[in-house]
């Protein structure tokens, strides 16, 4: 029976050469067929796994498999697609030329890649720019040919380095509905980014590295959700009753009562009812994966993180391993 992941893989370490760890012992599970987000602040390392994977770098040490094969198979490559961060082709050439460039370096035979490289304009909505030299072109356009060049080999793992940086608000819509179809098409798609509202969006699971290391993992439901209740409840709440909700560490807000876990719940339903006050709904908590990810960077030392939020202040939390379930 084939695996269910893609990647996986353990223990890989990375010290380039000036001495700079930048992975310490990463182990990754990758689930075939999803949007799998690899998130982490400015320097975690997230490149140099990708180029790891790539064999564009050479690991210190890496064991397991990608697509079934060691890493480091070179043959394995030609079903990986691969959009570098930062990546500038070359501006004289035009969206269509590029991609059938990278059709001609990938190894697609010449009769197929012309007719690849139109249904590759057509999918990334390039079509009738496709005779634009690169240099006319937005961010958001050059991020786009930069996606149909990593599939002009029909890849079953395509890897998207920070792919939409820099782009407007409708451009990543675009490479969001994109990658959907390319999910959707079967293929995994790998993408690295410390955008978590985008993320958030459209991963079906994700993994957090800071600092050479991976702190988190899971599917994204179970990375989001919080072990936190949330009751609301009809009409004011008695002084006497409010001193009890204080001590059981119940916050109390807009008549909604919130606790930590499921134990505290159990008991506010029980003290709530016992003073007759009606619950009028209950729900579980969940957490943004910005808050997750705060969580999980937490006391990892200064300039852990930078990022979008501008969340201070929270006790520190124990970090968790949460493994992808199968
Ligand atoms: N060629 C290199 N030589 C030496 N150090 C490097 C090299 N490439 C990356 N590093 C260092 O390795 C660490 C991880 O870098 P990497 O680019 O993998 O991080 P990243 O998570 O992709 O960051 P970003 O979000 O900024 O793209 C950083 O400390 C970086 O400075
Ligand atoms: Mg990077």
């Amino acid at each position: 029976m084939s695996s269910p992941y893609v990647i996986d893989i353990s223990n890989v370490r990375k010290t380039y050469s000036g001495g700079v760890e930048a992975l310490r012992g990463v182990s990754l599970k990758v689930p075939r067929g999803e949007i799998f987000g690899l998130l982490g602040p400015n320097g975690a390392g997230k490149s140099t796994l990708i180029k790891i994977l790539m064999t564009i770098i050479r690991a210190s040490s890496c064991q397991g498999v990608m697509l079934g094969q060691p890493v480091g198979h070179k043959a394995t490559l030609a079903k990986v697609g691969y959009l570098p961060e930062h990546v500038r082709f070359p501006e004289y050439l035009t969206g269509r030329q590029v991609i059938h460039y990278s059709a001609g370096l990938a190894g697609v035979p010449t009769r197929y890649a012309k007719k690849k490289t139109e249904e590759l304009l057509e999918f990334v909505g390039m079509k009738t720019w496709a005779k634009k030299p690169m240099k006319t072109f937005s961010k958001g356009m050059k991020q786009r040919i930069g996606l149909a060049q990593a599939l002009v080999n029909d890849p079953d793992i395509v890897f998207l380095d920070e792919p939409t940086d820099g782009v407007d608000p409708k451009g990543r819509k675009e490479m969001r509905e994109a990658l959907r179809e390319l999910a959707s098409e079967g293929r995994t798609v790998f993408v690295n980014s410390h955008l978590l509202g985008e993320l958030e969006m459209i991963c079906d699971s994700a993994a957090v590295m800071t600092q050479g290391e991976i702190v988190l993992q899971g599917s994204l439901s179970e990375l989001i959700q919080s072990d936190g209740y949330t009751l609301s409840v009809e009409g004011d709440l008695s002084v006497d009753l409010q001193t009890k909700l204080e001590r059981m560490q119940v916050k109390h807000e807009n008549g909604e009562l919130t606790v930590e876990n499921k134990h505290l719940a159990q008991q506010l339903i029980d003290t709530l009812r016992a003073s007759e006050v009606n619950i009028l709904s209950m729900y579980k908590n969940k957490q943004s994966l910005e808050d997750m990810f705060l969580d999980a960077v937490e006391g990892m030392g200064p300039g852990a993180y930078q990022g979008e939020s501008k969340k201070e202040n929270k006790p520190n939390k124990e970090v968790v391993n949460k493994e992808v379930v199968s």
